[in-house]
């Protein structure tokens, strides 16, 4: 490879960082992904031109390369157009799937063909293959195709015990003897099966940091196929994805005040579930009506909008921003507090609000909003649960420890919810008891309407 492709490959890795980096701000995130997206076009459209020039791929090479594109970028896609926003982390798993996938089978034939670089390959194959099988279940645990609850089976450590024994030991083997294949065989196998046993005892509500965690293995596998194949650019840009999903991986982890290895360990977070309308132990709960609550938003000077995992749920980003878009209309002051592991994925409430239009100046970060909840004449939660229980402020609970919106120092706290059903963490919330605290039990999308056309009716 001469020095001007080394300068193209080196102008692509820039625009990865470049695009990364833009993807640190709502206001920049789209036009850093068109970014991205465009150095990968010419780093493949080089690596495509490098084959020409050096002429090693036959006619039904190129027949099988145009087709795997076509297929590939179709079903790509379609997928990308197609999903609903609350399947996004399952998408996202299944493209982690095919990224490692792909890294192991590159790494696979290189070394039936050569046998090169083995050290880098077998590590290729063993992440690539583990990347592949957890990311399929981790996918069909969030589809619900496989059970979401932490699946542990007897005698699941031990397996767990063999299936290292077999990857590290058919690892060393093909290290020492790179054309041998069973031991290749051996290391795919149990790679592969090791995938599945540890992605198994995951709940469903911990999938989008596993899925974050597997993302940061296919960088890695793919940065180790660079490596096999001696192709800069896939390193760096293996290596960014990596990085970026193990730091991803972290903040995930710490905004929930878990560990990731309680996280692997499994056994946490069943989902919510609809619940009976009575508060915990028996406390009374205050149950609001549409028309009440209008009054409460149509004559506040200042409302502070709480989304939650269920706006997401209810698809009802357009509804809420009908009603705040009247409320301020009405000369209200409304911005929206967004905690950073509200709903289910990263920035999951800021695309979900991007969607609706809703303008990213409005959108506050946690720490920014939090002292301007005690100055809030309303603050309006919307399907949101554990990131504003105040049990997170006590040790000895699940959430403990977590930082939360400080929702209940505003004067008066709406919450919108179809009933006192528990949120991620399974727990009851003491907002909910709060004698500030009324209860609008509703859908949100349908509660949202009715009070849009609430106010409406209310200031003509
Ligand atoms: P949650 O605590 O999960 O609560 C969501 C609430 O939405 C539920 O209590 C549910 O109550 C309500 N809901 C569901 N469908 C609804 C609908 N159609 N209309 C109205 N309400 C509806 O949500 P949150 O406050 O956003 O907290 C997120 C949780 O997920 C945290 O515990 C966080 O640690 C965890 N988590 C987050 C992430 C990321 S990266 N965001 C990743 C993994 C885990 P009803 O059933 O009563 O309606």
């Amino acid at each position: 490879m001469n020095a001007a492709f080394h300068l193209i490959y080196l102008a692509c890795a820039t625009g990865f960082v470049v695009g990364l980096h833009m993807m640190n701000s709502p206001a920049t995130a789209r036009r850093g992904n068109q970014v991205s997206a465009a150095a990968m076009a010419v780093a493949v459209g080089t690596t495509v031109v490098l084959l020409v020039r050096a002429g090693s791929v036959r006619p039904v090479g190129w027949l099988m390369l145009a087709a795997g594109a076509a297929v590939g970028g179709a079903a790509g896609l379609y997928a990308a157009r197609t999903v609903a926003m609350t399947a996004m982390p399952q998408l996202v798993s299944v493209f982690n799937a095919v990224g490692g996938g792909a890294a192991a089978l590159l790494a696979v034939d290189d070394l039936l063909r050569s046998g090169g670089a083995p050290v880098a390959a077998a590590l290729d194959i063993l992440i690539g293959a583990v990347t592949f099988s957890g990311s399929l279940v981790a996918a069909g645990k969030l589809q619900g195709w496989v059970p979401s609850q932490p699946i542990v089976f007897p005698g699941a450590r031990a397996l767990n015990v063999v299936l290292g024994v077999a990857f590290l030991g058919g690892g060393g083997w093909l290290v020492a003897d790179p054309h041998n294949r069973p031991a290749l065989v051996v290391l795919a196998v149990a790679a592969l099966a090791f995938g599945v046993t540890m992605v198994l005892p995951i709940g469903g509500a911990d999938m989008p940091v596993v899925i974050s965690l597997l993302n940061a293995f296919t960088g890695t596998a793919v940065a180790m196929a660079g490596f096999v194949l001696g192709n800069p650019v896939l390193i760096i840009a293996g290596a960014l994805v990596g990085a970026s999903g193990g730091i991803l991986t972290k903040l995930m982890a710490d905004a929930m005040n878990r560990s990731i290895p309680s996280i692997i360990v499994g056994g946490f977070g069943t989902g919510d579930s609809a619940a009976p309308i009575a508060g915990p132990g028996g406390a009374s709960v205050r149950a609001v009506a549409a028309d009440d609550v209008a009054i409460q938003l149509a004559y506040a000077g200042k409302v502070i909008i709480v989304p939650g995992y269920g706006l997401a749920a209810a698809q009802a980003q357009h509804e809420l921003a009908e009603l705040a878009d009247l409320l301020e209309r009405r000369g209200v002051e409304v911005s929206y507090a967004i905690h950073p592991v509200a709903g289910r994925m990263p920035g999951h409430m800021n695309v979900l609000l991007a969607e609706a239009n809703v303008p990213y100046p409005l959108l506050r970060e946690m720490d920014d909003v939090n002292p301007e909840f005690a100055r809030t004449d309303v603050a309006l939660v919307i399907g949101a649960n554990d990131v504003t229980n105040p049990a997170a402020r006590r040790p000895g609970n699940p959430v403990s420890g977590m930082p939360i919106l400080d929702v209940d120092q505003a004067h008066s706290v709406i919450v919108i919810k179809r009933s006192m059903g528990h949120g991620y963490a399974g727990i009851d919330n003491e907002l909910y008891t709060n004698a500030k605290t009324g209860m609008y039990f509703a859908d949100a999308k349908k509660g949202l309407a009715a009070l849009t056309s609430a106010v409406k009716t209310l200031v003509g």
